[in-house]
Formats: C-alpha cells, structure tokens, sequence
C-alpha cells in the first residue's frame, strides 16, 4: 500500500488528512475514457462524488462531462473548465434560481424529475428567452441491489418520473415552446456490484425507448446514469473498476436508434480508490469485552459508516513497518465525535496498536471530504496530494 517515504510523509503532518493519489486517479480516468471509446459513449463525472479542486481539475483534464446537482455544482463545473455544451444538470428539488444559473450558462441539459418541474423550467426559460434543452428522468422501477439508503429507481424512492406520468409529461412538453426533449435519463442507484442489474435497466431503456419512437419523439441521448461498484475489501488488488465489462454490457443490451448517443454519469467508479482518510490514534481503551481505538478522525471527516453501515477497509498506515508475526488484536476503531454510531468498524484485527499510530481508511475519495461536516465545530478537511511530494 503505501511506501516508506509516504509513510514518513504521513509521518509529519498533521492528522487527520485526506491522501489523495492523483496519479491513480489519472490511471483509473485513462482505463474508463479507454473502454468507452470503442463504443462511443459518453462518459460525465458525477461531481457530488467528489469537488475538490484538485480533484476536479484532473477529471476535467481526462476529457469528460460533468454531472450536476445543485447550481453551485454548475457553477464549480464551469470554473473548474468543463465546458457548459458537457454540463447536465440532475435534481429532484431545483430552486429556480439554480434553473436560471443553468439557462444562462446554456448548459447541454436538464434531466427532469416531475411534470412539475417541466412547466417551471419552460417559464423561466421563456422568460430568459432561451430553450431548455430536457432530459426526462424516469424511474424504472429496477431494483439496484444495493444498500436500500442508495437505492432510486423504484416506485417507492422520490426519484424521477414514473411511467404512468409519461403522457402527462409529452403534453406539457408539446405545449411549452421552450422546451426541446432531448432525451431520456435513469439511475438506479450506487455501488452496484452485480451487473446483472444493469442488463434489466437496459431492457427498461429499449422499450421506453420505443415508446417515445413509436410517438413520433426522436430522442437524442439516452443517460443511463451512474452507479457502478467499486472492491470496498481490496483497494490494493483490485483498484481500477471492471469499465470494460461495465461499458460491454450497454453495448450488447441496449438498442441505440441511429444517431442516438449513449451517456453515463460515473462518480464513485472514478475516484473511490484514489484516496484514504489518514488518521492518528488518541487513545487505545481496553476493556473487559473490546478494545477501542480512538482516533482523531471522526464521522465528521468520513461519514459512511454511520450513515449507511458503509464497509471501508481499515488497516495501519505505517503497514510496511510491521512484522507479519506481530500478533493481533481486535479493536473496534471509534472516532471524538458524541455519538454511537461515530464508529468506522467492529472488530477490526490489527497488529498491536499505540496512541500516536497512524491507520488508513482506505477507499475513501467518493462521497468521503464531500459529505464532511463541521459538527462538534470540527476543523476543516485537512489534505495530502501525491503530486507534491
Ligand atoms: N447520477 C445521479 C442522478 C445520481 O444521483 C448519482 C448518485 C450518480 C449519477 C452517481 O452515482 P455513482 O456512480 O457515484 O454511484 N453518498 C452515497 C452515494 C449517493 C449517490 C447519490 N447519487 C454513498 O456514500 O454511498
């Protein structure tokens, strides 16, 4: 995992930090712009995964688009170089200020979660004199088997349009006269380590596909959205995505109509492995039934574990420091925060650890600095780049 100049690097700073390795991240871009190029899909990052800068300047340079949630995350796209004609914007509740930030930055589309929010779209771009290029998000009801907090795409989940509403929607769209329908777009949910499920979301595609060609509505693109899995348990052997794989599946099971673009919204596929959060044990507690270790990070640095029961690989930063004989304990590593479920994993086994140790929270550079709080008025995310050491 990490080497010895690292680990004195890691050494002399200050914890906890997130470690970036922006050379990985350069790798795994390489191998998904690779594998979707044979086929000529389009690949845009999901910037809710991860917007530090640095981290985005590199996505940017790898030649893909951008999807957006929020009119912030538009605006950070822009800035961090995407240009606006690979910028897509998603979302069950825009404001309409973050709707009119968009229009002006004539961004390549918006991918509409309700009826409703078609009429306030065609408003506000009639207003601004502009069309709004639209994508209908629609909620396929294809079960992601995953975590059932990252699930979207059934009936129950607020998500996207559900097909009973579609007549409604062409309606409304054939009355707004600024609107152009240029697609249809699903996600189904995240950390999908079974492709199978992305066979039945391509059957669901072809036949709403269909369904609009058989009224007279050419789409343009079809955005099957994101979600592939990444190895949580092997972040040293297994550290690039099955793209190839992933990419082949769309192509065998999806029927394209001629000039039809295919487009994806990868994030955690791209930048889960890139980092790890770094931290310093402040405590080591033996009791009679566990031993904690307390460190310095907390939920409030990483909140996975605590809001999902999230699995992330923990391990001893200074690794290659330890004799294989060591013996090993079972530690349940806790974190400062004043809360139960600030816990990153039960019964953790690690060699003999002391206050001062450094561990590794592996596989961290998705949904990790991002959903950071300042709970407990916690400093701010601390960083470590590979590239300037
Ligand atoms: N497109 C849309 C419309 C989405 O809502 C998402 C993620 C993505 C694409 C990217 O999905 P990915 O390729 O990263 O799976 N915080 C959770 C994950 C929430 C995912 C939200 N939507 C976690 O830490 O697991």
């Amino acid at each position: 995992m990490f080497n010895k100049t690292l680990i004195k690097v890691f050494g002399q700073k200050e914890t906890p930090f997130y470690y970036y390795d922006l050379a990985l991240l350069d790798k795994t871009l390489r191998a998904a712009v690779l594998a979707a190029a044979p086929f000529s899909f389009h690949v845009h990052y999901a910037m809710k995964a991860n917007f530090n800068e640095r981290v985005l300047h590199h996505i940017q340079q790898a030649g893909v688009g951008a999807d957006c949630v929020s009119g912030n995350e538009v605006l950070a796209a822009l800035k961090a170089g995407f240009s606006s004609d690979k910028i897509v914007f998603a979302g069950v509740g825009k404001a309409d200020k973050e709707i009119i930030a968009a229009l002006e930055q004539d961004i390549f589309s918006f991918n509409v979660e309700s009826v409703q929010e078609l009429e306030i779209i065609n408003g506000l771009a009639a207003g601004l004199g502009k069309t709004a290029r639209i994508a209908l998000r629609i909620n396929p009801n294809v079960d992601a088997h995953t975590h059932h907090y990252i699930t979207t795409g059934l009936d129950e989940n607020k998500f996207g349009i559900k097909v009973w509403e579609l007549n409604e929607c062409l309606e409304v769209i054939i009355r707004s006269p600024s609107l152009r329908l240029s697609g249809i777009h699903f996600h189904i949910g995240s950390q999908i380590t079974d492709l199978n499920v992305f066979k039945s979301l391509c059957v669901k595609v072809n036949e709403l596909n269909n369904w609009f060609s058989e009224r007279g509505h050419h789409l343009d693109v079809l955005n099957v959205g994101g979600g592939l899995g990444v190895n949580y348990h092997n972040p040293d052997g297994d550290q690039i995505p099955d793209f190839e794989g992933y990419f082949a599946i769309f192509n065998q099971f999806l029927d394209r109509k001629p000039g039809q673009e295919v487009h994806f919204e990868l994030g955690r596929a791209l930048v889960a492995q890139s980092a790890s959060l770094i931290s310093r044990v402040l405590y080591v507690k033996n009791g009679l039934k566990k031993n904690f270790l307390v460190l310095d990070a907390g939920m409030t640095e990483l909140m996975r574990p605590a809001l999902y029961q999230a699995y992330h690989k923990i391990e001893r930063a200074d690794q290659d420091a330890i004799v294989p004989t060591d013996a090993q304990v079972s530690y349940d590593i806790v974190g400062p925060i004043c809360e139960s479920t600030d816990c990153f994993g039960k019964e953790v086994a690690l060699p003999i650890t002391k206050r001062g140790d450094l561990i590794a929270i592996r596989t961290t550079g998705a949904y990790g600095e991002v959903m950071a709080s300042h709970y407990n008025l916690r400093d701010e995310i601390r960083y470590v780049y590979s590239e300037e050491l």
